[in-house]
């Protein structure tokens, strides 16, 4: 038997790598954890607790004085095949994809205490191997030995479309223009930051999947997956 590895899968806001990183997982029978979702829930955590302002500022003392009342963990994937997310007990997975909350968890993300918590469950839940992870910073800083890393990428505009379909099949209407003002200020905040930047690590494979079908991105992936785990 060949042995469980890590695959980390960093990208882009918008760029699809949850979606991807949820079928690869299902596939070959690896837990999955959105990285993204945990910086989500901390930041409704803010916004319900009054922490943040429509203007992207975020009371930075207060939450981080905050932060070991602030509990986030997943379910089991429920009728919808998907996990949901759970902030403090409580299942949270459709009020974290709202616009309010995209439009604050990049300056969320920006603060050291805040990643520092949240990096450390992320490598707890890696501890076993077997695990699919996707996010910014999961090949760079959260598992920098993972054997397998995946950097998704596609152009602001493809992935504004994406993400503004998605909204719309969720009933919320949003304007094209917001959309895609957002992912691009993500894009920007995710990029400058000073901890871990989202950038590709040196040994990750480059995924441009602007053109890509969805079964082309799978039969992508999993051949690298056999090539390095030696499973078939
Ligand atoms: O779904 P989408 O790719 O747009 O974003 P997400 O994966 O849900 O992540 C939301 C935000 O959390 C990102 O724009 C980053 O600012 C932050 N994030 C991060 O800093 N580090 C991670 N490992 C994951 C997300």
């Amino acid at each position: 038997m060949s042995k469980k590895i890590i695959i980390a899968i960093d990208g882009y806001s918008s760029s699809g790598k949850s979606t991807m990183a949820r079928a690869l997982a299902r596939r070959i029978g690896y837990v999955y954890v959105d990285s993204g979702a945990m910086y989500r829930a901390v930041t409704l955590y803010a916004m319900r607790n009054g922490m943040t302002s429509p203007d992207g500022k975020i009371d930075t003392p207060r939450l981080v004085a905050a932060l070991p009342q602030i509990e986030v963990t997943f379910n089991a994937a429920g009728a919808d095949g998907v996990q949901h997310t759970l902030l403090n007990g409580e299942d949270v997975e459709k009020e974290i994809r709202s616009m309010e909350v995209s439009s604050l968890v990049s300056p969320v993300a920006v603060i050291p205490e805040v990643r520092e918590r949240l990096v450390a469950l992320q490598q707890k839940f890696g501890e076993e191997k077997g695990i699919v992870m996707d996010g910014r910073d999961i090949g760079t800083t959260v598992f920098p030995d993972a054997e397998m890393k995946v950097f998704v990428c596609a152009g602001p505009e493809v992935r504004a479309r994406r993400r503004w379909l998605e909204l719309k099949e969720k009933g919320e209407e949003t304007d094209f223009e917001a959309v895609l003002a957002n992912v691009k200020e993500r894009d920007r905040i995710d990029t400058t930051r000073e901890v871990s930047p989202l950038r590709k690590a040196e040994d990750a494979l480059e995924l441009d999947n602007g053109e890509m079908t969805p079964a082309e991105q799978m039969e992508w992936l999993m051949d690298k997956f056999y090539s390095i785990s030696g499973e078939k």
